[in-house]
Order: structure tokens, then sequence, then C-alpha cells
């Protein structure tokens, strides 16, 4: 099981929901692996892509909205995960019929929710943070 530690928090609801509902899809796919159920998990990892890129793109909006400065350096490293993604599709065509690919495929998925995904937020935290706890969080006047 995955879990998001108090360290992995960003602290901002709309971003930590996503990231858990993010963990909660791959818990599901590693317990279908578990359960042997890999149709299941054929079926759950387009699902797990297509939400992540419905995460970067809010993620991305939210810090546009913030004025994070370096907001197109975060956005170029969202695009540069395509090709993981990709991958993990691919993978995900194989599961029912290889172990193998069913290894190597919770393997990738868990790397990257860990480490592309959410760890490479924590650069942007306190930005953030300070941003929307200074009731900030709009560029409305
Ligand atoms: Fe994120
Ligand atoms: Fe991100």
């Amino acid at each position: 099981m995955v879990e998001i530690t108090r360290s992995f928090e960003i602290e901002v609801e709309l971003i930590d929901n996503d990231h858990r509902r993010l963990v909660e899809i791959i818990n599901e796919i590693t317990q279908a692996i578990d359960d042997d159920q890999p149709e299941e998990c054929a079926r759950l990892v387009p699902d797990f892509v297509a939400f992540t890129k419905r995460h970067f793109a809010r993620e991305e909006a939210l810090l546009e909205k913030n004025g994070y400065p370096q907001v197109d350096k975060h956005r170029r490293h969202h695009a540069s995960l395509d090709d993981k993604m990709k991958t993990m599709e691919a993978l995900a065509l194989n599961v029912v019929d290889s172990p193998a690919a069913r290894d190597t495929l919770r393997k990738e998925l868990v790397f990257f929710l860990m480490d592309d995904v959410i760890n490479e937020d924590m650069d942007f935290k306190n930005f953030l943070v300070n941003a929307t706890s200074k009731g900030n969080e709009t560029t409305d006047e």
C-alpha cells in the first residue's frame, strides 16, 4: 500500500486531494495485481493516466493563477512525463498475458507517482502555501 505521509503533503487542498486520489488508483491497481485480476489492472491504468493529466492541468492553472514564477519549468516537467505514461499504457496492454509486465508496471507506477508526480511538487509547496494563506489565491483585486 502506498500512502502519503505528512511530509509529502502540499497543504493546499485541491492538490492534496488530487494526489490522494492518484494514490487510491495506484493502490487499486496493485491490489488487482495481487488478487490475480490483471483485466482489472489493465482497465484501471488508462484511468490513472487520464486523471494524472487532468491533475497536471489543474495544478498548472493554480500555479499560474497564483503567479508562481517557475510555472513554465513545472509545466515542462509535466510534459516530460508523457513518454512514461505511454510506456505504462503499453505495459497495461500486456498485463493479462505477462506476469513480468505486471511486476514492471507496479514498480513503474509507484516510482512515477512518488518521485515524478508528488516529490517534484515540493518545489512549489512553500510558495503556494504562502500565496494561498494570504488570501491571495486569485489574481482578482
Ligand atoms: Fe501534483
Ligand atoms: Fe506537479
